[in-house]
């Protein structure tokens, strides 16, 4: 079990309930990176003490050194990338929990591994975007890579003391959303706010909207393909609107194993962080008497054609699922924005990878070809929706 970590995205969802977790095993929090949100991030420095802190902007820095001038302990504030990428690499700290958004995660996991720091992932964005980057360096440098998205979590436990190659295929589960059961016709008027009412899970907002799209799963079973090394072909997406199995396992000889708890990410966040130990913390208790009946059903991924557009991302490889994933960041911000609606989120995305397949194609994007697609796919996104003025 790890001792010590630097959190990347310490004011977010998942942020918040690692300190949670942190607090209740007694782990030395040694940096934390954070976005905007300076008030909490000098609540969350004044508890753990880090030496090291990092906010998005030069302005945030200045406005966090002020709140935490005469604090009583040395702490160090920087900003920027660089400033996210130094937390990945502060000494001290065995782990680096990456909990940013989106692939503005990428450069500072890499960070992470480079300067040899296993790494607990909820940042699911940077293997959709960099997974050939972030996996070969992990396998080459021997480092621990532990999933924190719980279905995910649940695949890892699952195959724990599994025979190599003995693996046939994962079943991913997904709560369905808030539109599950919802024809394309019904979703052509769907407000932020309908969109960010998730029936079961408490996420930050691009994340919840993601779910509502069904390309949260899509993304997922991409990370899935990277994490277990299989094909995008060999992971099924089973609605559970429960969210009771966080996802199943399929062995070789028809077996299928499942790990069952309450929807609570605290969880497999300390399961990340405790592995291989098993450790009592203060998470809430599965009780199989009160959970209800379980169901499982079938994606409609002609409704939620973002589930479709993954997939077809996840075969395809190359710069493709990087792309997708671009397009999808920029067009649920102008969705939250209130810019675009909702069914445009799809048609917006689909539009960007065509554009891309039909002219710009990589077969093995490096880290730079990444963050240029990046860059180039948000802009051209922003135009073709209108919303470049
Ligand atoms: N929430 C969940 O239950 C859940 C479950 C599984 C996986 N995940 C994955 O975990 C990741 C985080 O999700 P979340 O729900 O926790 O998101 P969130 O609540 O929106 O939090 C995002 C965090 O990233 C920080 N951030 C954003 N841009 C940044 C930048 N440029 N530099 C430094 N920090 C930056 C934010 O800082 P400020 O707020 O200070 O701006 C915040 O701390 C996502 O990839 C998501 O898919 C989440």
């Amino acid at each position: 079990m790890v001792r010590s970590l630097s959190l990347l995205g310490s004011t977010g969802s998942i942020g918040t309930q690692t300190l949670d977790v942190a607090r209740s095993l007694g782990l030395r929090v040694e940096a934390l990176a954070a976005g905007r949100n300076v008030a909490l991030l000098a609540e969350q420095a004044k508890e753990f003490r880090p030496r090291l802190v990092s906010v998005a902007t030069e302005s945030g820095a200045a406005d966090l050194r002020g709140r935490l001038a005469g604090c009583g302990f040395p702490v160090e504030v920087v900003h920027g990338l660089d400033g996210a990428c130094a937390v990945a690499s502060c000494p001290g700290a065995e782990m680096v929990v990456a909990a940013m958004v989106g692939v503005a995660g990428l450069v500072p996991v890499l960070a992470a591994l480079e300067s040899g720091k296993g790494v607990s992932l909820a940042n699911k964005e940077t293997l959709v975007a960099g997974g050939s980057i972030v996996m070969p360096l992990v396998r080459a440098k021997g480092l621990a890579l532990h999933p924190v998205d719980s279905e995910h979590s649940a695949i890892w436990q699952c195959l724990w003391g599994a025979p190599e190659k003995s693996l046939s295929r994962i079943l991913l589960t997904a709560s369905g959303g808030p539109f599950r059961g919802r024809d394309r016709a019904s979703l052509a008027g769907i407000g932020v706010e309908q969109a960010l009412a998730h029936p079961t899970w408490k996420m930050g907002g691009k994340i919840t909207i993601d779910s509502a799209t069904l390309m949260n799963k899509g993304l997922e079973v991409i990370e899935a393909s990277w994490l277990f090394d299989v094909p995008v072909d060999r992971v099924t997406v089973v609605v559970h609107p429960q969210s009771v199995v966080h996802s199943m396992v399929e062995f070789v000889d028809g077996s299928v194993l499942a790990q069952f708890g309450r929807p609570d990410m605290k969880l497999p966040i300390q399961v990340a962080l405790s592995y291989p130990d098993r450790v009592a913390g203060d998470c809430v208790r599965f009780d199989p008497f009160d959970c209800g009946p379980l169901t499982f059903d079938r994606p409609d991924s002609k409704t939620f054609r973002c589930l479709a557009l993954a997939y077809e991302a996840g075969r395809t490889g190359g710069s493709l699922p990087a792309v997708m994933n671009s397009a999808n960041e920029e067009a649920v911000a102008l969705f939250l924005a209130g810019r675009i609606g909702f069914l445009d989120i799809p048609r917006l995305v689909e539009e960007s990878m065509d554009r891309h397949m039909a002219a710009g194609f990589v077969a093995h994007p490096d880290l730079e070809a990444v963050l240029a697609l990046d860059a180039r796919t948000r802009t051209e996104l922003a135009v073709s929706a209108g919303t470049d003025r």
